[in-house]
């Protein structure tokens, strides 16, 4: 999508569809991952990380008036196993951040991993990457390991991973 943000009016809350994502979603989710992320996963990637019993996903949709189409505007995919989570991705489309979504999403995750009898979740982020930082702090995950020079950016700069986790017993 390339509209510019100041193109989109305040986004009124009751127009934020958060979606269960199935296979069907896989050709979306890759628009919106290949804009986010470098490199991209591929779709028949994303279809089969969709079908996986372990997986939940979510599809944000925003309704930009009160008629026509929703706009694709955000996912979560994560995995279970037993008692333990992770967060494979995350990703809001840029004229759609900060405007709540990505803690919805993640949110979203959070609940349905407790249902499927997770006790601790966990991701991996970027030291650089602000914005998610600041979203999972505002969660309660805590730094629990790092490795070093993990990310390579395309100016050949490496930057480290943080392994993040949070107690699903203590989430907001
Ligand atoms: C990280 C990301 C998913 C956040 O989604 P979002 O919808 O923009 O986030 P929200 O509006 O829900 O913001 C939630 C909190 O995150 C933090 N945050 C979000 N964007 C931020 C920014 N640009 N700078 C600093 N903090 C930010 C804030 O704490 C914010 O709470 P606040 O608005 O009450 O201050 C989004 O920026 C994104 O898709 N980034 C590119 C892909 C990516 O890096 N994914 C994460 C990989 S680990």
């Amino acid at each position: 999508m390339t509209v510019k943000q100041e193109t989109y009016p305040p986004i009124d809350g009751r127009y934020v569809s958060l979606l269960w994502a199935e296979a069907e979603a896989a050709q979306e989710i890759a628009a919106m991952h290949a804009a986010l992320f470098d490199p991209p996963w591929e779709e028949d990637s994303l279809r089969n990380m969709l079908i996986d019993p372990g997986t939940s996903a979510l599809l944000a949709r925003v309704r930009l008036r009160n008629v026509g189409p929703a706009a694709p505007a955000g996912f979560a995919i994560s995995r279970t196993a037993a008692d333990e989570a992770e967060i494979l991705t995350i990703g809001v489309t840029a004229p759609f951040q900060r405007r709540g979504i990505g803690r919805r999403l993640a949110q979203g995750l959070l609940r349905a991993v407790t249902t499927l009898g997770a006790k601790r979740l966990f991701l991996e982020v970027a030291t650089d990457n602000e914005s998610a930082l600041g979203l999972y702090r505002s969660l309660n995950f805590e730094e629990v390991g790092r490795r070093e020079g993990y990310y390579k950016r395309r100016d050949g700069m490496m930057a480290d991973a943080l392994t993040l986790s949070c107690d699903l017993n203590q989430a907001p």
